[in-house]
């Protein structure tokens, strides 16, 4: 499928961009030394990228991003995740990508970083409890990372895994998910190139408290299918188990896709409050990406596989 740019995507209203993008330069500009000062494992990568798909909508401010998350890691309330992610170590990382595929691989994230094409993509964000945002991602095309591997005719879904380290992250202490948190995609879904493995934010490496170092990001799926802090990524054969699907299954289905006509069975999802307005605005279907991905759901019922 094309991406083409839609009449509201162009390059302008990003809060803050030009001041990133000059702080970018000058950070490129003193890698050679700033990297000399760092202690080994705390190598900080050079995103150098260009614009991609982006919404021209208003981008939420970085204060609000980092400091209003859903990291259950971490504790379940908004702010647990920047306040209590301090000792969390995304660095050195490796994420491995197995399963049905002929070149499975353990792959470093400054190696991932290198040997892909990052983009900047704004991305609007529709939390399942009804809060939305405007968000600068920096990254790529997951598709890229699994045609490197070559899937195989087996493959038909993708299984995602978060890091499993109580000793870092003291929500994993508690039960509220069946740990390690895992998401799910079917492969037509993986492969479409909205779908994006983000590395940053707003122009500097991912916040511990945002999924440090590679998270996902489906833009026309509610904001939990966007696993965060991946250590492996499998091509599998039958329809994977996710957290809050295994957790609430009248509640969170596999598909998630954005859906103002189908209700959270103790919430309306017709409409959402976008974090910094006031009123509350229309939710769209498909996140207002249908023109995209509705296709990939064609004939299919969307109540029953919410
Ligand atoms: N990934 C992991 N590993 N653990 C989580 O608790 N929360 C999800 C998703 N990814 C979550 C996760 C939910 S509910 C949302 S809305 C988004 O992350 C929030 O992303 P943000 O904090 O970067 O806005």
């Amino acid at each position: 499928m094309l991406i083409r740019h839609a009449p509201d995507l162009t390059d302008n209203d990003v809060t803050d961009h030009g001041l990133y993008l000059k702080r970018r330069t000058l950070m490129t500009g003193l890698a050679g030394v700033g990297l000399a000062g760092l202690a080994a494992g705390e190598a900080r990568a050079d995103l150098s990228f260009t614009k991609g798909f982006s919404t021209t909508e208003k981008a939420t401010p970085k204060e609000d991003i980092t400091s209003y998350n859903n990291f259950y890691e971490f504790g379940v309330d908004k702010g647990d995740p920047a306040e209590k992610s301090g000792r969390f170590k995304p660095r050195p990382w490796t994420v491995r990508i197995d399963g049905a595929c002929e070149a499975p691989r353990t792959v470093g994230i400054e190696d991932l970083i290198k040997a892909n094409k990052l983009e900047e993509r704004i991305y609007r964000m529709r939390c399942v409890e009804g809060w939305s945002m405007v968000i600068p991602w920096v990254g790529f095309p997951l598709k890229d990372l699994l045609t490197s591997v070559k899937p195989t005719s087996k493959a038909r879904f993708v299984a995602f895994e978060t890091v499993m380290r109580p000793s870092e992250m003291p929500g994993q202490a508690w039960n509220t998910l069946d740990w390690p948190y895992r998401e799910g995609l079917r492969l037509d879904e993986a492969m479409h190139p909205l779908t994006l493995m983000a590395v940053g934010l707003y122009g500097d490496v991912l916040p511990n408290q945002n999924g440090a170092p590679l998270r996902l990001v489906v833009p026309w799926k509610y904001g939990f299918k966007g696993i965060k802090s991946i250590v492996r990524i499998s091509l599998v054969e039958n329809q994977p188990v996710t957290a809050w699907n295994k957790l609430a299954p009248r509640e969170y289905g596999f598909y998630s896709n954005v859906n103002p006509a189908v209700d959270h069975p103790r919430w309306s999802q017709a409409t959402e409050r976008r974090i910094g307005e006031f009123r509350r605005r229309d939710t769209l279907p498909f996140n207002g990406y249908g023109e995209w991905v509705a296709d990939l759901y064609r004939g299919m019922d969307l109540k029953k596989n919410f």
